[in-house]
């Protein structure tokens, strides 16, 4: 996590807001912002991942794929995957960016699962990273966004759980559930700069002048217009993620034969407490079985769940042979659980 820490009343400097709107509302209390120039999304994705490969027991020329799930990139092209890689001095190894959202650390996950299975990859790392401050309207105009989010990045290690002696049947990732209903795509978006030249939507969401095509993709109007920052209708996010938050659970786990009470830990995507809340309710899971930090950092988008699994880890929450379920719902929308025996 980036050193810097910002809590409710240092957003006050920016914008008319209150300690008290944001902990009701979504149980935040601070977040950390990113240094200016010294930390990016890579950057803090480097050190996560440092930390990831160094407790694995392996060293970074030993990972042969690299996921990196972000919304923040550091560059609009290429990817964060491939700047990690050369920060680390890797081998020339496939680096694969992943654009979903919340959900990209689950998405990430999965694809990583696979790779496992199938034998193709031995060490994948796998990333989730966002650099926020930067992209944030930080005046009472983007207030219903920009008290939510922070910055900071997680990662893993992940590796076949049957390779060698002293690995159990049984362990690592049991199943994972992919979904997406792209009929709610501008109901938590970020538009510009891009191609889409106002086509899918029935108001201008970019202000260009028509004659110039590269004034369409990033113009002088849309950033005078504000439209280069993120749009959230958070109601509609709201009660579409209680719904699918809980089914894609259980998803997971009656694909193995679960059921909610056998769950030792339940780290869902940090995106609201009040939205952990209600599914912990629905799913009638304990306090101990469900793991919150969004207190601390915010919603770090896909980096909540790697940083979130490490913190609970660390705190001694998961042990050896528990049953975790990861579960995420965001922007797209789009939303995926992953169950493993850790
Ligand atoms: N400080 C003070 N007042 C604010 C702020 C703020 N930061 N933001 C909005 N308000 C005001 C609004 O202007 C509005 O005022 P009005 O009634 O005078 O018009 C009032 O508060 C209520 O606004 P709502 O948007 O209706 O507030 P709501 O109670 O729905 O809470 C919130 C907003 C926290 C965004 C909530 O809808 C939510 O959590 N939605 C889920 C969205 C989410 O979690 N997004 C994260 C990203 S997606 C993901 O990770 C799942």
């Amino acid at each position: 996590m980036p050193q810097n820490k910002v809590t409710n009343n240092d957003l006050l400097k920016y914008m008319d807001t209150s300690d008290e709107w944001i902990q009701e509302r979504t149980g935040i209390k601070e977040r950390r912002f990113a240094h200016r120039t010294k930390e990016t999304t890579t950057t803090m994705g480097v050190e996560a991942s440092k930390i990831a490969i160094e407790r694995a027991g392996i060293i970074p020329q030993e990972i042969d794929f690299i996921i990196f799930a972000t919304l923040s990139p550091d560059y609009y092209f290429p990817g964060c995957g491939v700047l990690l890689q050369r920060a680390m001095k890797m081998k020339e190894i496939g680096a694969l960016d992943v654009r979903n959202q919340c959900s990209g650390f689950v998405y990430a996950l999965s694809i990583g699962d696979q790779f496992i299975k199938t034998g193709m990859y031995k060490n994948i790392l796998v990333v989730g990273s966002e650099k926020h401050s930067f992209g944030l309207d930080l005046t009472t105009r983007g207030r219903n966004i920009s008290v939510i989010f922070g910055d900071g990045a997680g990662a893993v290690v992940l590796q076949p759980t049957d390779a060698g002696p002293g690995d159990a049947p049984g362990k690592g990732i049991l199943s994972t559930h992919l979904h997406s209903d792209g009929e709610s795509a501008e109901i938590l978006a970020m538009f510009n700069p891009g191609t889409h030249a106002n086509h899918w939507t029935s108001e201008a969401v970019a202000d260009f002048n028509k004659t110039e095509v590269a004034d369409m993709f990033m113009s002088h109007a849309m950033i005078d217009k504000a439209q280069n920052f993120p749009n959230m209708d958070g109601p509609a996010v709201f009660k579409k993620a209680v719904v699918k938050f809980p089914e894609v659970i259980i998803e997971a786990l009656t694909a193995n034969g679960l059921k909610p009470s056998d769950i030792d830990m339940l780290i869902p995507h940090q995106a609201n407490l009040r939205i952990a809340q209600f599914v912990q309710q629905k799913l009638r899971l304990r306090d101990d079985q469900v793991f919150n930090n969004i207190d601390k950092y915010g919603n770090t988008t896909a980096a909540s769940i790697p940083i979130a699994l490490c913190e609970a880890w660390e705190q001694g929450k998961i042990k050896e042979g528990d049953l975790v379920c990861l579960a995420a719902f965001g922007s797209g929308f789009t939303w995926g659980s992953v169950l493993l025996r850790w």
